[in-house]
């Protein structure tokens, strides 16, 4: 069975429960700032789990993307990725334990089905504890449909019990489905949840059976609820007869794309872990960068997340001897894979590849230069008593070279070196202090910040607007503009998307202003005056009677507050990020000035 059998299954299947399937949600969640991705198909559902009425029902199928970078260093052996999709049904206040248990046990053991045999199958349950009695029910109810004792395994709370979201709310015990490999066991102790890779986890089942309340008792919920969980990769790996998610159908494409662009074998042990590596940090990076709610690289949040998978699988890349650009063909085929399960892959396809393809040029140019840097102090390093990369050292490779910490981090535990963590967060945290000086000046308004990086923005944003009414046509008005010293943000009305072809035409304007060095003059005059002279002024009122007026050589005119440069020639080259909409007839551009 492949991937795609595995979901239109799973969802047939559901359906034929008289479940109603629901959309999954963006990687990005909404109105959770405790998290940065969606790692669970639960995530968009918490407000139905905690008792708002879902508008399809209650009873619910879906698959979701999720993302989850904890395990980021188990990535590569036979079952963690960062990017994974699962498979949920959901009852809100509907079917409990002998249903759900019951259903997930037809549809992995059905010849109609998945056709598991049940001798395959181990499950666990919660083994009870000072707090919560054992989950008897559940263990009755695979005891009913044939598993026996033996393969009925009672585990403590850390992994059979699945917690509320926040310090109270809705929680309680699990169950969870293994699959046996058939693989010799590892001692004694091995048992569902062992690391050998004889059982392989593939579907969990949530009973939120109680409330945790503020005094820390646990009170029966009257409307239960029940939110399963299948890994759709682990699940078709086990379906296929395959030892780990990377021999599934579309790793196996991106592996031997990978051993196309580097000349070196998968089947060679020296490799695996590099190819695995890239293969799965490329998935999750075209998902994050192809998402609906598009993140770019940076060193922020989501962003940071994003960089440091793309900077690691460049790394693994160069490991592996590939010099130049490959991520953009390898996006090329998780995009193809992808794109009618998830059309905004494809709706995003110049974005990502582009993206990419910057990240991957930024970093290129110092991952070298820091890997010297990096060499150069190895012998020394090596010869101390203590081989520990200094926090001061950690953060240069971070801030001159663009080395996420968890880089450098694998860079010294692959040359047996410790790295002194907590001296690299001081050196950032007061880096952060000073940056974050500047930033609390930028967002009062207008433009707090003078700086020349600034200031040079501030001219690109007129050059880019007069730029966009040249090709867009004369509808396009300002609506908002916010400038930071990394880049621009500009808000303009234009009733739809921009294609690639204009915003390269958007771009090659402003260049060529920039690039013919004009002169940038004001005058002060009366608003109405300014207006007789073509100056561009959307914000009336605001201006009262004497206005200033910038001008840029011939090209544009409009009234503002400045500062601007006083010559376009240094500004650097300009390149647009990002276009996207902002709000219904709105549309948003982020842009950059380069090597300025
Ligand atoms: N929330 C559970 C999990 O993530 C089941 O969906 O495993």
């Amino acid at each position: 069975m492949t991937i795609e059998e595995l979901r239109t299954a799973y969802i047939k299947f559901f359906v034929s429960k008289n479940h109603r399937q629901i959309n999954g949600k963006s990687l990005i969640p909404e109105n959770d700032p405790t998290v940065l991705f969606t790692t669970a198909g639960m995530h968009p559902l918490v407000p139905y789990l905690l008792g708002e009425e879902h508008p399809s029902g209650t009873r619910l199928v879906d698959f979701q993307k999720c993302i989850r970078t904890g395990d980021i260093d188990e990535v590569g052996d036979a079952s963690h990725l960062t990017f994974f999709e699962m498979l949920g049904n959901w009852s809100l206040g509907d079917y409990f334990k002998k249903e759900a248990i019951t259903m997930s046990y037809e549809f992995l053991t059905s010849f109609e089905w998945l056709g598991f045999s049940p001798e395959s199958l181990s499950v666990t349950v919660f083994k009870g504890d000072g707090e919560v009695a054992a989950d008897t029910e559940s263990a009755d109810v695979w005891r009913s449909l044939g598993i026996p004792d033996e393969r009925i395994y009672f585990l403590p709370r850390k992994d059979n019990w699945w917690g509320p979201a926040g310090a109270t709310g809705p929680c309680g015990p699990d169950t969870e489905m293994f699959i046996d490999t058939g693989k010799e066991p590892c001692g004694d102790t091995c048992r569902p949840g062992c690391s050998c890779g004889k059982y392989f986890e593939i579907w969990n089942d949530v009973f939120m059976e109680y409330e945790k309340k503020e005094d820390g008792t646990y009170v029966p919920l009257e409307r239960k609820c029940v939110d399963t969980g299948m890994g759709i990769e682990r699940t078709a790996a086990m379906l296929q007869g395959k030892d780990s998610v990377y021999e599934t159908e579309y790793f196996t494409e991106l592996i031997s794309e990978i051993e196309t662009i580097s000349g070196k074998s998968y089947s060679s042990s020296g490799n695996r872990t590099s190819i695995r590596i890239i293969t799965d940090h490329i998935r999750t990076a075209v998902f994050i960068l192809g998402d609906e709610r598009g993140v770019l690289p940076s060193n922020l949040g989501q962003g940071y997340i994003l960089r440091r998978l793309i900077r690691r699988a460049i790394r693994h890349g160069r490991k592996l001897d590939i010099e130049g650009s490959f991520l953009p063909v390898l996006a090329g085929v998780v995009i193809e894979q992808y794109k009618n399960v998830y059309p905004e892959l494809e709706d995003n396809r110049a974005f990502i590849l582009k993206e990419l393809a910057a990240e991957e040029e930024r970093f290129s140019l110092t991952l070298k230069k820091g890997e010297k840097e990096f060499e150069k102090m190895l012998p020394n390093l090596l010869k101390s008593k203590n081989p520990v990369i200094p926090g001061r050292t950690a953060f240069k490779l971070y801030d001159t070279y663009g080395f996420p910490v968890e880089l450098t981090e694998e860079l010294a535990r692959e040359n047996g070196l410790g790295i002194d963590r907590e001296g690299f967060e001081k050196a950032f945290a007061k880096h952060q202090e000073l940056s974050k000086k500047g930033a609390d000046k930028l967002f009062k308004g207008g433009l707090a910040d003078h700086s020349e990086m600034t200031t040079a923005l501030h001219t690109a944003t007129h050059l880019l607007h007069k730029a966009l009414r040249t090709v867009l046509g004369d509808h396009v008005q300002q609506k908002g503009s916010n400038i930071t010293v990394e880049r621009l943000r500009f808000d303009f009305t234009h009733p739809e998307k921009m294609t690639p072809e204009q915003i390269q035409e958007v771009e090659d304007i402003v260049n060529a202003q920039i690039e013919a060095d004009l002169p940038v003059t004001m005058e002060v005059m009366s608003l109405d005056e300014a207006k007789a002279r073509g100056a561009l002024a959307f914000f009336g009122d605001k201006y009262g009677e004497q206005v200033k007026v910038y001008s840029i050589g011939d090209f544009s005119k409009e009234v503002c507050g400045g500062p601007h440069v006083e010559r376009t020639g240094k500004m650097g080259h300009f390149r647009i990020k990002k276009e996207q909409s902002s709000s219904a007839g709105v549309r948003r551009i982020r842009a950059v000035l380069e090597n300025s």
